[in-house]
């Protein structure tokens, strides 16, 4: 059963906040200092800042084994890696994308091209809603379906396999937010043609920034290496349209390779935050924490989402998020960008009433879970969260006043 903090007066409701330095959203994993320094000195030393260098060759050697797959292929940011994996599918026309999904994944087909056509998702996952895809893939007939694996967890991979199988369209996952995950006891990287992650600094793995695309298939493989940079160079040239400049630098490449070395002890240490948040809000009506993935699914816990059942609760996710920003603690709702005017044609088809997935997004609320949050903090803000429904009335009408 949660403390209740009776001695502290909630911020919302005029005291001081919980913390003075607010605690931040994303994960934030930084490699050791010395080992970075002798990294950057033999970047120095050899006088070489990019173009598929040493460490970017090591670090594509080194998540390619991590992940289970034969390519893993660095780039940029996730957002290019996504662009380049539409270019090198060939994909012209409709694509299937998560109504649940961030806007960096429809905005990828955008620029590939292509049309993004949403598809609701099951409540309970997070992932696609298999009977909706299914009514798509027959009626709409697009030519891929881009899955979403997010928050560190997994969609259901074997089931959307078979579908995209039977239907004879593309299978590929922006699997931005879940490197280190696993479904069916397979670590990600190699579900459907093509998985993409990315190394924002938010995320599990950082590189500063950065992206990487997993593959099985060698054809597919060099095709993106053609086109993701240099015209192919130091690889088979294939014919290609269109080609970018989305290569990955050494000194990014030397914060991955670093953080990648530390990668079990950042998921330990996301366990137990999360098992502390956990014991801190037993008890607590109408907060859950909700983690997306169905039973095959083993997150890395890399972003911490609390469902809240506003009626049980007493606030609503929106409400609940403010007042812990008061408390100078990062809280964010989930953003649906499904109902951006940019997607009005793509959401008038299947998403014109109110979805599932607004539904979910609008009971979320992402709270701080990474390397700049303590075991205390993370018990403190569960605390706070129980404070906050006990008081639920006055933090409302506190929150109405502005
Ligand atoms: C689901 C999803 N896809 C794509 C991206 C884009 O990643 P990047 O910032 O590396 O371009 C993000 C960013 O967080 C994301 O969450």
């Amino acid at each position: 059963m949660s403390q209740i903090d009776t001695e502290r007066q909630l911020a919302v409701l005029g005291g001081a906040p919980l913390t003075e330095q607010n605690v931040p959203l994303g994960q934030h994993n930084f490699p050791d200092w010395h080992a970075y320094e002798a990294a950057f000195r033999d970047i120095f030393n050899r006088q070489y800042y990019t173009n598929h260098g040493p460490l970017a060759q090591r670090l594509e050697a080194s998540l390619a084994e991590y992940c289970g797959v034969r390519h893993a292929m660095c780039t940029t940011n996730a957002e290019i890696a996504l662009v380049l994996a539409a270019q090198a599918l060939g994909l012209r026309g409709k694509v299937v994308v998560s109504a649940l999904g961030h806007a960096w994944t429809a905005q990828s087909l955008l620029w590939a091209d292509c049309e993004p056509l949403f598809c609701d998702v099951d409540t309970a996952t997070g992932g696609l809603d298999l009977g909706m895809l299914e009514s798509i893939l027959a009626e709409d007939r697009p030519v891929a379906i881009l899955a979403m694996n997010a928050w560190g967890g997994a969609d259901n991979a074997a089931a959307l396999r078979e579908l995209a199988d039977r239907h004879g369209v593309a299978l590929y996952f922006d699997s931005a937010q879940s490197l280190g995950a696993r479904t069916n006891s397979r670590r990600l990287g190699g579900n459907g043609a093509m998985e993409v992650f990315s190394l924002h600094s938010e995320n599990l793995l950082s590189g500063a920034e950065g992206g990487v695309i997993c593959t099985d298939d060698d054809a597919l493989a060099a095709h993106i290496r053609n086109i993701r940079s240099n015209y192919g160079m130091g690889n088979v040239i294939v014919p290609v349209v269109k080609t970018s400049n989305g290569r990955l630098s050494e000194a990014q490449a030397a914060v991955a390779l670093h953080n990648l070395q530390r990668i079990d002890e950042y998921l330990a240490r996301n366990r137990s935050l999360f098992d502390s948040y956990s014991a801190a809000l037993r008890g607590v009506p109408g907060v859950m924490l909700w983690q997306p993935g169905d039973e095959t699914a083993e997150p890395t816990h890399q972003n911490l989402l609390l469902r809240v059942d506003e009626a049980a609760f007493g606030l609503s996710a929106a409400e609940l998020a403010l007042a812990l920003r008061a408390e100078n603690i990062s809280a964010r709702t989930v953003p649906v960008w499904l109902r951006s005017p940019v997607y009005a044609d793509a959401a008038r088809r299947h998403c014109q009433d109110e979805t599932q997935a607004e539904r979910l997004a609008h009971s979320l609320v992402q709270l701080p879970l990474g390397a700049r949050v303590s075991v205390r903090q993370a018990e403190a803000i569960g605390r706070a969260i129980a404070a906050l429904q006990a008081q639920a009335g006055s933090v409302r009408a506190a929150l109405r006043r502005g």
